[in-house]
Formats: C-alpha cells, structure tokens, sequence
C-alpha cells in the first residue's frame, strides 16, 4: 500500500501487543507496564498497515512545567525511511501544542535525523550504561518506603510528575532509597532494571544512592546518566557497567534545559524523561 494511504489513529490498550512488538522489535526495554503510563496519562498514535502496526508514538503532558514529553516514536525496520516516522512526531508534537506544552524528548543517534530538521534543538547529553548489580548500601541511604520527595523531582526535571514517582515506586519498593535532598528510584524492564531517577545535591551523593540502586538489584541493570557527571560515569566503569548508547535531551526551538541539571543525575529513561 502506498504510504499516503496509510492513516495516524488513537490506540488503546487494545493494541498493547502490537506497541510491545514495536518496541521489542528495536531491542528496547518498555514492559506493558511502561506503555500503560502512556495509555493511561497521555496519548498513544499508531499507524498500522494490514492490520499489523507498523509506527507509534506516544505523549505524555507533564501538568505545571510547561512541556510535555514524547515518547516511542517507532517505525517498523521494514516501513523506515518512508516519511511515517516525521508523520507521529507532528502528530505529537501537535497533540502537546494543543495543551500549551513544549514538546521535549530524548533522541537517539537515529531519531534525531528526524527531530533536528523540524526544529528540536538540543539541552544536553545523556549515556546508556549498563552492567550487572551487586555491592553493599552504604552507610547513611535509607530505604525509601512510603512518598517519593516529589518536590525534589519537580526542582530537578521541572516538571510536577508526583503521579509517575508513586507508580515508579510501586513497581520496585526494595530498589528505592533516599538520603537528604536525594533519591533514588528503579523499575523493572523487560530485559533489565531501570535505575532512575537519581536527584542529589552533589556527585558524592549521588554516588552513594547510585551505590545503593546496585546494591539491591540483582541481575542486568540500565541507566541514562547525564554527560556532565564525569565523575559518576567514571565510578560506574569501575564498578564494571559500560556505555552503550548516546541521547540528546532536545526541545521543539529550545535549548535551555528545563529544572535544574546540576541536581538531575540519571534520568527516568528516554520514554518519561
Ligand atoms: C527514528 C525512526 C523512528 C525514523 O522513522 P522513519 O519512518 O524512518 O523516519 P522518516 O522516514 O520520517 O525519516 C525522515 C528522514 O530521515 C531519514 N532517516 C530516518 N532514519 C534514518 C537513519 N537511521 N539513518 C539515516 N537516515 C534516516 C529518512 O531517510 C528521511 O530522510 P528524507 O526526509 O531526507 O528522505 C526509525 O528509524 C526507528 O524506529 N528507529 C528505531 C527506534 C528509534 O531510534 N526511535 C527514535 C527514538 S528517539
């Protein structure tokens, strides 16, 4: 069918298999769990082809900041290069617009071929690490068992997202930990544990929360650690986790970063910022 023909719609849960095969399909870590947030508190497009989808995108509106984020902008490896993928993301970037919301994202190396043209400019960059847990908490990081310390998180990324902290750490109890003005939060994905967000006041407490996030992690864990923390990314190489992947944090005609980067270490992930 030629591409014109094909059609951006609304999905629902409904068509949870066919977003997991999306994401699946690029090596990516979402669980349904993680596509439900969207499903949930923002807004998922697809575009399908004989009945099988073969694009998405999702935004979720981040109430009080300002913006919104936009996320899983996928194209099935046999549909790319064909003008579906710059399709969702004006269809994102006009679903925030209509709230009043300045669409941010992170990009990969291959989505930014598409963002940069239509005018996201870059804030700053971000590194995949992975590795394996395992060590000790250290003295002084408590478990985090009942409220996240939103107004952390809303000082740190900009936004208030106090729904998304309470889910986060719903998912994963035993891997959230806090210290003053700091935390730490963890998600299981489906093939490792996200590590994230981490807000401190220096990189030495960040350090120890990150230390603790391993600690109580078993197994595979991922991480997007901001650039600028050379020291944390130092003490991650030691520790034995590797780099994988770069990002850009960007912004449709805006390059300063909302919130405050010198407390935002580890982001959520690319998919909630
Ligand atoms: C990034 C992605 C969504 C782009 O989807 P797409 O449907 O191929 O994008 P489009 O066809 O709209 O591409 C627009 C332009 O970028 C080019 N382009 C897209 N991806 C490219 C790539 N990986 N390498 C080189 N060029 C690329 C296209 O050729 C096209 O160029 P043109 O407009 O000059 O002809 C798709 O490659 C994908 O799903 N990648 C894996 C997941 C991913 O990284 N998503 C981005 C998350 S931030």
């Amino acid at each position: 069918m030629p591409t014109e023909a094909l059609t951006t719609a609304g999905l629902t849960p409904a068509d949870m298999a066919g977003c997991l095969a999306l994401s699946e399909g690029a090596g990516w870590n979402q669980s349904a769990e993680d596509w439900s947030i969207f499903f949930r508190h923002g807004t998922v497009v697809g575009i399908e082809e004989g009945g099988r989808l073969v694009a998405s995108g999702a935004v979720l509106p981040y109430p009080s900041g300002g913006f919104g984020w936009v996320s899983m902008v996928l194209v099935a490896a046999a549909m790319r290069g064909r003008g579906l993928g710059t399709r969702i993301l004006h269809r994102c970037i006009e679903a925030l617009r209509q709230d009043g919301l300045c669409p941010v994202l992170d990009a990969t190396p291959a989505g930014e071929r598409i963002y940069r043209p239509l005018g996201f400019r870059t804030q700053f960059g971000l590194t995949r690490w992975r590795g394996l847990g395992g060590g000790d908490v250290p003295p002084g990081i408590h478990a985090l068992r009942a409220d996240v310390p939103a107004a952390l998180d809303v000082a740190a990324f900009g936004a208030d997202r106090h729904f998304l902290m309470a889910e986060l750490l719903g998912r994963a109890p035993a891997n959230a930990f806090a210290l003053d003005n700091g935390f730490v939060l963890a998600r299981p994905g489906r093939a490792a544990l996200q590590i994230g967000p981490l807000v401190a006041e220096s990189e030495a407490g960040a350090a120890r929360l990150l230390d603790a996030a391993l600690a109580a992690a078993q197994g595979p864990v991922l991480l997007d650690l901001a650039d600028r923390w050379t020291g944390l990314a130092a003490h991650l190489r030691a520790r034995g986790l590797a780099p994988e992947r770069p990002y850009n944090r960007m912004a449709l005609d805006r390059a300063e970063p909302f919130g405050d980067p010198a407390r935002l270490f580890i982001v959520a992930g690319p998919e909630l910022g």
